[in-house]
């Protein structure tokens, strides 16, 4: 079975580069229109113009997810350009690599703005609109194995990825009777601009050792369970949280 989202919107936020930019081409090539949100319009609108090439639909759009009012805009704007929204990717995300007794205030709050508050209003205005329109409809929540177990020097990056995942159960509970499934993709290791330095260092090298492939994972890694997750297909599963890690969370 081929998985197929001909005649669906998406909204991708964090699309300006990493498995964001991945997700949304993944969907467009999927049959999808997709809108595409982040802070950095000008990458945006490279990138729609690759999707519009090669024949899909796109629309670009800024959007901050740690302002609450610039999500609730960008939801708006995504909406009266390609119509009515069916899949939201909740992907933007920060990290900080320090030890717990090295993280200052401002990177602490960083991380959980962005990573917990701003997946939590974007998940909120997205599935505000889908129950108001009442369509039903797919949230991916795109948390991490930092949310399942502890990944070093990443204490307060784990604890939001952590809010990401509790976040998907509460939602599934109070949405799954609008026919709207929110799950969480939790993906291992797989490289993007958030970690490429790390992996020519010797600490990298010696963690990719460690590694049951001895590889680092590639955005397109993901591609089958997003689009599993984003699809009609995915209609009886609501509210879990699915490593795409090679095994990193066990
Ligand atoms: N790569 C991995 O190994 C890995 C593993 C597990 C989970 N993840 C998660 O996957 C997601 C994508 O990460 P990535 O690896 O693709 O990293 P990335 O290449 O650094 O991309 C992060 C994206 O988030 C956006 N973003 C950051 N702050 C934002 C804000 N305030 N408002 C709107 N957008 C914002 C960035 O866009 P702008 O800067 O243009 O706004 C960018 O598009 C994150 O949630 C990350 O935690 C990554």
């Amino acid at each position: 079975m081929e998985l197929r989202l001909e005649g669906k919107t998406a909204l991708v936020t964090g699309a300006s580069s990493g498995l964001g930019w991945r997700f949304a081409g993944t969907l467009a090539a999927a049959g999808a229109r997709v809108a595409l949100a982040a802070r950095r319009t000008e990458r945006l609108a490279a990138l729609a113009a690759e999707i519009e090439r090669a024949g899909g639909r796109a629309h670009a759009l800024a959007m901050d997810v740690t302002d609450v009012a610039s999500v609730r805009a960008g939801v708006a704007a995504a909406e009266a350009a390609l119509g009515p929204l069916d899949v939201l990717v909740n992907n933007s995300g920060v990290s900080v690599t320090k030890r717990a007794g090295e993280i200052e205030e401002a990177d602490y709050d960083f991380m959980m703005d962005t990573n917990a508050k701003g997946a939590f209003f974007v998940a909120q205005a997205v599935g505000r609109s889908m129950i108001a329109a009442k369509r039903p409809g797919r949230i991916v929540n795109i948390a991490s194995s930092a949310g399942l177990r502890v990944l070093g020097q990443l204490s307060v990056y784990c604890m939001s990825k952590a809010a990401v995942i509790q976040m998907t159960r509460a939602l599934a509970l109070e949405w799954g009777r609008y026919g709207i499934n929110v799950n969480a993709l939790c993906p291992g290791y797989i490289e993007t601009e958030m970690n490429r330095d790390y992996w020519q260092t010797d600490g990298g090298r010696k963690l990719v050792a460690t590694l049951p492939r001895r590889r680092v994972g590639q955005p397109a890694d993901l591609d089958g369970l997003l689009l599993l997750l984003a699809s009609e297909q995915s209609g009886f599963v609501n509210g879990a949280a699915i490593a795409a890690d090679d095994g990193l969370s066990l």
